[in-house]
């Protein structure tokens, strides 16, 4: 396929995008949580890095039982972390330098504090308020059991039984989530219509895009039929509730929105769906990019990985649409654990999972791994998405005190499961200690007195220790965005495979350009290779194990 000149291009199709996880970047009031003024004041350290474009996750009003994943009005901000217009100053400020700007958006279900859903818990069953969600009878004599089988993703029965205005137990409400975050009806019009717009508040306000939380799960199969009794259960990704043709109607509207704006204003899908089915939501009237998981559950092995790229790339042949790599995110356990222990990254409940063996975890082998991960992905055709924290080679904190822990997993599942607090530990900003190692403002913070606890010798990743030293994982990042950048296409455009060896991922793009990523035991590069970057310093023409190297030749 060949490709318009880059200036002419979505710039979606290869940015580089940050997600910011709002609680803990940057607390400008010294709170001990973060906020929008904290990121204004981290613009320009995310400009010298130079991704293209940041997400933010839900900054929305919220009790904040899945830190904001739980929304009580989508048209504000929450007055832990600003306000409106501070939330506009961050967005034209951002735009002022170059940088697009996506918001989180929640629809698959929202906060039981929304006035929606308190308005339906006051209403009789029947009514056109509880129609906005998913209220159902229970079965059994007096309803005493749940309408259907239906798990939730953290654990227990997706139902939960509400108390009726007449002080009488009643009718159930579904929440594929936390108790707290009851599902939306999409089959009601007064949704839709409300989400079309919330879209338009936030375009409005100059947003770039959104990413889609639960993307795939906002229809239901009509009926709502048992999973086990589904034939479908054969294949063990398939639920009633997951990936139903129905929402790619939803995507055709919101892409007609986006599309009234300029600026090539787009969605990116949080959807966990199999490989084939990805590229069905990234369909030229549907949504710009959806999050490459298959890439992200890779473990760290050669042939694995070179399979899910080739997969990714074959599957996405003839949508025209690029592809988005993801190693992080705020529910995945950090790449530099996962790729030492040789864990997936999605899907896990099972706690052993979380972190594998911890006794045998070796941190200078996991960021080896990490450093060299990191320029095998920048260097893929399509965009890249990185977690705040992943250019630092912030590990897992795997010793969060369980007093401590947050996260709705822990609780649901019966207090096995730590959850995902562990990638979520406020940055390390200084490698000082003062105000939680430069997170807050307000100097006498202690690290434990940050929201999530921070663990000793934060400070070793700290942005200002990693500036001093050019081959920290901070100057990989930036020397790579930097040549990214530079070189035409190699966003964007063709991959060729090049054989270097069964342990090695090699290909070429545009331009002379290599990429060796090494596996196994040294191998040496071709002779006349011109070495661009390599993750950690090369000996000649030698390529160690778990390392990555850009070269021209
Ligand atoms: C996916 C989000 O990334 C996760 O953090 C959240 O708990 C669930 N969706 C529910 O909204």
């Amino acid at each position: 396929m060949s490709l318009a000149p880059r200036a002419e291009r979505p710039w979606w199709r290869d940015a580089v995008t940050y997600q910011i996880y709002i609680r803990s970047y940057a607390d400008s009031n010294g709170d001990g949580k973060g906020d929008v003024e904290g990121i204004r004041s981290r613009l320009p350290y995310l400009k010298a890095l130079g991704i293209n474009a940041i997400w933010i996750t839900p900054w929305y009003p919220s009790p904040q039982k899945d830190h904001g994943y739980d929304v009580a009005d989508y048209m504000d901000i929450e007055p832990d972390y600003g306000t409106l217009e501070h939330a506009q100053e961050l967005i034209n400020e951002a735009h002022g330098l170059g940088i697009k700007f996506i918001v989180d958006i929640v629809p698959n279900h929202s906060s039981d504090q929304h006035v929606w859903f308190q308005e339906a818990l006051r209403s009789a069953p029947g009514s056109a308020a509880r129609d906005r969600y998913m209220f159902r009878d229970g079965k059994g004599e007096n309803g005493e059991l749940p309408p259907n089988d239906w798990e939730a993703v953290f654990g227990g029965s997706a139902w939960q039984r509400i108390v009726e205005a007449d002080g009488q137990l009643g009718q159930w409400y579904l929440h594929l989530f936390a108790e707290s975050q009851p599902d939306f009806n999409w089959e009601n019009k007064e949704v839709r219509e409300h989400f079309e717009d919330i879209l338009r508040f936030w375009l409005d306000r100059g947003v770039d895009g959104f990413r889609i939380d639960v993307a795939h799960g906002m229809v239901k199969e009509p009926g709502l039929p048992d999973v086990k009794a589904d034939s479908k259960m054969l294949d063990k990704d398939a639920r009633p509730y997951w990936d139903q043709p129905g929402v790619h109607e939803i995507y055709r509207e919101w892409r007609k929105i986006f599309d009234s704006y300029s600026g090539h204003r787009m969605g990116v899908a949080e959807a966990w769906v199999s490989a084939e089915s990805l590229p069905l939501y990234l369909r030229p009237d549907e949504l710009a990019n959806s999050f490459n998981f298959q890439f992200l559950d890779s473990k760290w092995d050669a042939k694995i990985i070179k399979k899910n790229i080739k997969e990714t790339l074959k599957n996405l042949e003839g949508t025209g649409a690029p592809a988005s790599w993801v190693y992080e995110n705020h529910d995945v356990t950090r790449k530099v654990n996962r790729f030492d222990r040789g864990l997936r990254g999605g899907g896990v409940s099972d706690p052993k999972q979380r972190y594998g063996n911890m006794k045998k975890f070796s941190i200078v082998r996991g960021t080896q791994r990490a450093a060299a991960g990191a320029l095998l992905m920048l260097a893929l055709p399509g965009g890249a998405y990185i977690y705040q924290g992943e250019e630092l080679g912030l590990p897992e904190v795997t010793d969060i005190p369980k007093d401590r822990l947050e996260d709705p997993r822990w609780r649901m599942s019966g207090f096995k499961d730590p959850g995902r607090d562990g990638c979520r530990v406020p940055i390390p900003w200084t490698e000082n200690p003062d105000g939680a190692y430069g997170f807050s403002t307000r100097h006498s913070l202690t690290a434990q007195e940050a929201w999530l606890p921070q663990p000793k010798g934060w400070g070793s990743f700290a942005v200002d220790k990693q500036e001093q030293n050019q081959n920290s994982m901070l100057w990989l990042y930036r020397k790579a965005l930097k040549i990214r950048q530079n070189e035409e296409g190699l966003g964007d455009g063709e991959l060729t495979w090049i054989k270097a060896g069964k342990e090695v991922v090699a290909f070429s793009r545009e331009g002379n350009f290599n990429c060796w990523v090494n596996f196994g035991k040294t191998v040496k590069l071709p002779k006349g290779a011109k070495v661009i970057l390599s993750s950690q310093p090369l000996k000649g023409r030698k390529l160690p194990k778990d390392t990555s190297v850009w070269f021209r030749g």
